[in-house]
């Protein structure tokens, strides 16, 4: 694996595949009460420039449950603030801690402390991408259809950075993806054809109730991101007929599922009724940020996985 996990693409087909299995494999053991010290003594600073509830649970419970422990940061305590320039804070952490995890307002200052730590940087989400979220969309996907190669899975909102990532990982697992956005707010030209370059099946359609025909999954998000609460009251104008509700999944198979990184705004992207119903894995979409990342942290600090 290489040293940092920035984009979904820093890991390759078998990586993802390996990683995953992984996952499955510490839920598993989590559920039957069996625990692996994996990480004892390792210690991952996270620092966050922007709110967060499951990147810093999921990530502090799971260090905690292989052994080691997370150190949480607000950007705005650190000297950073103050001046303090991202390779001096990169190097001297990178003397006192084993790996990285950073949300950040632009995707490059997580690459920039990628440049200068000599310890694995994790994406938290940045404006580009949200990698994490990623493995735990893909591995709550296999949960319930198996394989996920071929899949029809329709992205209705923002062309943000969750669905970047998503549009990405068609290289990694054969998803065929639709995106359905309002004019003006699709995914960056640059990643659908970065997707389609590397054999990525990448279709956008604009209308969510052509989009969402064939879709086997549904995938939203909200439509004002973190850094777009500015836009709010326009972006919701704009939006108001990308909200996947019961007559949008009326359009869709019974047997589609809908998944939300969430938090999750009802009455925008999402009903309440959606949310709550029986198409939605969005419980088991949160849970699988833990184990996903734990197999990604295990990875990344290069230790086997015990039977
Ligand atoms: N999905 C996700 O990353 O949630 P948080 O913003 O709560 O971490
Ligand atoms: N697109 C959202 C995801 C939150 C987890 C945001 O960037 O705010």
């Amino acid at each position: 694996m290489k040293k940092d996990f920035i984009s979904i693409l820093d890991i390759n087909e078998q990586e993802l595949e390996q990683l995953l299995s992984e996952a499955h494999q510490l839920k598993r053991q989590k559920k039957a009460g069996t625990t692996h010290l994996l990480l004892a003594g390792k210690t991952l600073a996270m620092i966050f420039e922007k709110s967060s509830t499951r990147t810093h649970i999921s990530f502090e419970v799971g260090m905690n449950e292989l052994g080691g422990h997370a150190l949480f940061l607000n950007a705005r305590d650190m000297q950073i603030r103050r001046g303090e320039e991202i390779r001096d804070t990169a190097r001297a952490a990178s003397r006192y801690v084993s790996a990285m995890m950073i949300r950040a307002y632009k995707h490059s200052t997580i690459e920039e402390y990628a440049k200068y730590a000599t310890i694995p940087v994790i994406n938290g989400l940045s404006d580009l991408e949200h990698p994490c979220q990623l493995l735990a969309d893909i591995m709550t996907m296999q949960e319930h259809f198996g394989s996920v190669e071929g899949l029809n899975v329709t992205w209705v909102g923002d062309g943000n950075n969750v669905c970047n990532s998503l549009i990405l990982s068609t290289v990694l697992t054969g998803l065929n993806v639709t995106v359905s956005t309002p004019k003006g707010y699709e995914p960056p030209e640059e990643i659908v054809a970065k997707a389609r370059a590397l054999g990525g099946n990448v279709t956008l359609v604009r209308e969510p109730e052509i989009a969402v025909k064939d879709a086997e999954v549904i995938v939203t998000d909200t439509w004002v991101s973190m850094g777009d609460e500015g836009e709010k009251e326009e972006r919701v104008r704009i939006f108001k007929d990308y909200s996947v509700d019961a007559p949008l999944m009326k359009l869709a198979s019974p047997e589609a599922r809908v998944l939300h990184c969430l938090p999750a705004h009802r009455g925008e992207e999402i009903t309440d009724e959606v949310m709550e119903g029986g198409q939605s894995l969005v419980w088991d979409e949160a849970e699988n940020r833990l184990h996903a990342q734990k197999a990604l942290l295990v990875r990344l600090l290069k230790n086997k996985l015990p039977e």
